[in-house]
């Protein structure tokens, strides 16, 4: 059984509670602390993702819509403002510091020093540990779905290409993913949680495939959500800066980019669903699956046909 004396599973990572690993940027105590205690504004909009569910896309998206008068300002950020979880940093740890990183800041102050509004927060957590204000002021709030196996052949590659997790192999990780050891714990428990909140009216659910099948019409939604009355133009636009190659263009020559991904690192990798079936063996789908049908039993309404 895991538990919190056991060693984590990558160098780099730690157990944050008992089968609940996060890389050693996302900081413990400032979590705990910070995080927990974070003063939510009514008109913040928060964005909550499994990770690697569209969580870039989607903050491009909102944010497209947010300075749609003034897209260019998009281009100026870089690829560390792109996805500022509110959970990461503050870190000074050996792991990061032999590597060459000379500390990641805090995202949680930065948050609070932002005299703009709304300000756009993403996060990867469990409700549990979100801010406790989150869930009594109920500011609008995105969920992002992505089928589990599309999630974790992108968390493999994700662990190729970023600086601050360490390469593995496919075996090696989906092994870890049945033990709940990848990071962020469980796909089903974040999913199962989050659901709770699903038919709130401060909360949109929205799935990465159907983004994928109707971009202009999800752009619509979210903008709606948002409270932002777009143009047909406008909406154009907005897809037009976030389509996947305009972004894997746009991100091959960023700033920042060269810290966190490795020379070969990308983050627009295929941006396609269903690209499990060319990784995953016939043994390590049934795998999943049982153990899919099992952990979402009593929450079939939520379940990925694959
Ligand atoms: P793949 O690795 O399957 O290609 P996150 O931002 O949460 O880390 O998610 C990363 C995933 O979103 C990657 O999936 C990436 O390619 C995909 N993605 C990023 N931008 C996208 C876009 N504009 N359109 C579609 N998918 C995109």
């Amino acid at each position: 059984m895991a538990g919190e004396q056991e060693q984590p599973p990558w160098k780099k990572t730690y157990f944050f509670k008992p089968n609940y690993v996060l890389p050693v940027i996302m900081e413990k105590h400032n979590i705990e602390t910070k995080v927990k205690n974070f003063e939510v504004r009514d008109d913040d909009v928060f964005l909550v993702t499994f990770p690697k569910a569209g969580t870039n896309w989607t903050l491009e998206i909102i944010d497209a819509i947010q300075h749609i008068e003034n897209i260019d300002i998009l281009k100026e950020r870089s690829l560390m403002e792109k996805v500022p979880l509110i959970e990461l940093g503050p870190s000074t740890h050996p792991d990061l510091t032999s590597e060459g990183f000379t500390g990641i800041p805090s995202n949680v102050d930065a948050y609070l020093n932002v005299t703009s509004s709304p300000r756009r927060i993403p996060t990867h957590l469990l409700p549990e540990d979100c801010p406790t204000q989150m869930l009594v002021k109920k500011p609008k709030t995105i969920l992002v779905d992505r089928n589990p196996k599309d999630c974790l052949i992108s968390l493999y590659n994700w662990h190729l290409s970023v600086a601050l997790l360490e390469p593995t192999t496919w075996e090696d990780i989906f092994a870890k993913y049945m033990k709940g050891h990848t990071i962020y714990g469980d796909y089903c428990e974040f999913t199962k949680k989050w659901s709770k909140y699903k038919n709130e009216p401060w909360l949109l659910w929205i799935r990465y495939e159907d983004m994928k099948k109707d971009h202009k019409g999800s752009v619509r939604k979210i903008a709606e959500f948002m409270g932002k009355s777009l143009t047909d133009a406008q909406l154009d636009e907005v897809c037009r800066v976030t389509h996947f190659l305009y972004m894997k263009k746009a991100n091959e020559t960023i700033k920042g980019r060269e810290t966190l991904l490795r020379p070969e690192g990308v983050w627009q990798r295929k941006g396609v669903s269903g690209g499990w079936k060319n990784t995953f063996t016939v043994a390590q789908s049934e795998m999943f699956d049982r153990d899919y049908d099992e952990k979402m039993k009593g929450y079939e309404h939520l379940k990925y046909k694959f």
